[in-house]
């Protein structure tokens, strides 16, 4: 079965052919209108989808070697996400769809971050998946495919999220993290200490308040001292996000008992946290599975392989499929 995937929910449109030889191709468009807003401004999101979407399935298409012709489905992102972007992901896939009479699959974007681990191995079940990105911080229990129960979740901001506003205060560019996790590797962790929420309660996360530390602490400091100091203190935010993230995913392996853990979302691509989670897994002897960097943030090869896990289960959608934000 060959599938042509589209992911449009956020900044980065995307399109990617999976066969039977696996995924093909993954073309990102990123859209760099928004690095002047520090933040993605939606309306211009779903202009540039629009411009772009065209290109980039037609050069998934290419770089797959796959004619139109021989697509037998689509998968296309119904949700979470912008509203104007993800219409312009399901319009454009209704009229593929349409023309060649072929079905639409609709795919969940957070289940799709998890199931991007699934493109390079087959994770075994039940498995604890802690999906960390730009707008979730999720523990899921998954008791077989798309059986989830979120166990715990951020009560206000995403860890992703955190990374890009502490990265705003410190005067880096959106979105953040990647440069926070680069000046992390030559600064020390221990330079000061950030607060970990909610550590002794539940699985529920809190970054709010950590952001609201950093803002403070930037604030009382030279601004000589805080560039002097730069690596230090990311590499400071860096620790004190992945701490309470891998204690949080100890604590719910420890309460559903499984063996299986992942990684997923965007922030999975965090070094600290990957090396953290690493080290927790060989010492609770745990099987850990962490997407390849390019399947980390938002991409259409996750949206292709659920589309094709839910293709095989029956779960196809028709022209009814409607975008939900809050998915
Ligand atoms: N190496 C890294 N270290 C820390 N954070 C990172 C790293 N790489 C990416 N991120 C963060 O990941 C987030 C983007 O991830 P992703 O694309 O999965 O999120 P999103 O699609 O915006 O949100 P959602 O999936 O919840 O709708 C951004 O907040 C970005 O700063
Ligand atoms: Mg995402």
């Amino acid at each position: 079965m060959n599938i042509l995937a589209i992911e449009s929910s956020c900044d980065d449109t995307s399109a990617a052919v999976f066969t039977a030889e696996g995924i093909k191709s993954n073309i990102i468009a990123s859209q760099s209108i928004h690095l002047q807003f520090g933040g993605v401004v939606p309306e211009l999101a779903s202009r540039a989808h629009q411009k772009t979407i065209s290109q980039t399935v037609e050069q998934a298409l290419d770089e797959a070697g796959v004619s139109l012709e021989e697509i037998d489905s689509i998968a296309v992102t119904q949700g979470p996400g912008l509203l104007g972007s993800l219409l312009v992901g399901i319009c454009f896939a209704k009229g593929l769809a349409t023309s060649r009479n072929i079905p639409i699959i609709g795919v969940n974007h957070m289940d799709a971050h998890i199931y991007a681990n699934f493109i390079d191995h087959e994770p075994e079940f039940p498995l604890v998946a802690l999906t960390v990105s730009g707008g979730h911080t999720q523990l899921v229990y998954v008791k077989s495919p798309f059986e989830h129960e979120v166990i715990g979740k951020t009560r206000d901001d995403a860890a992703g999220e955190a990374f890009d506003k502490i990265g705003k205060i410190l005067g880096l560019p959106y979105p953040a993290g990647p440069e926070i996790d680069k000046l992390s590797k030559d600064g020390d962790p221990a330079f000061h200490t950030f607060p970990q929420a909610m550590l002794h309660k539940g699985l529920d996360f809190s970054f709010s308040g950590l952001k609201t530390s950093a803002l403070y602490y930037v604030r009382d400091q030279e601004e000589a001292f805080v560039k002097e100091h730069l690596n230090d203190i990311c590499a400071s935010v860096s620790f004190a996000i992945a701490e309470v993230l891998v204690k949080k995913l100890k604590k719910a392996v420890k309460q559903t008992g499984v063996k299986t853990i992942l990684l997923a979302g965007g922030v999975s691509a965090n070094s600290m946290l990957r090396d953290k989670t690493e080290k927790m897994a060989k010492e609770m002897g745990l099987k850990l599975y962490i997407p390849k960097i390019s399947y980390c943030t938002d991409n259409a090869a996750m949206i292709a392989i659920t589309g094709k896990m839910k293709a095989d289960l029956g779960q196809y959608d028709d022209l009814d499929l409607k975008p939900f934000s809050s998915l």
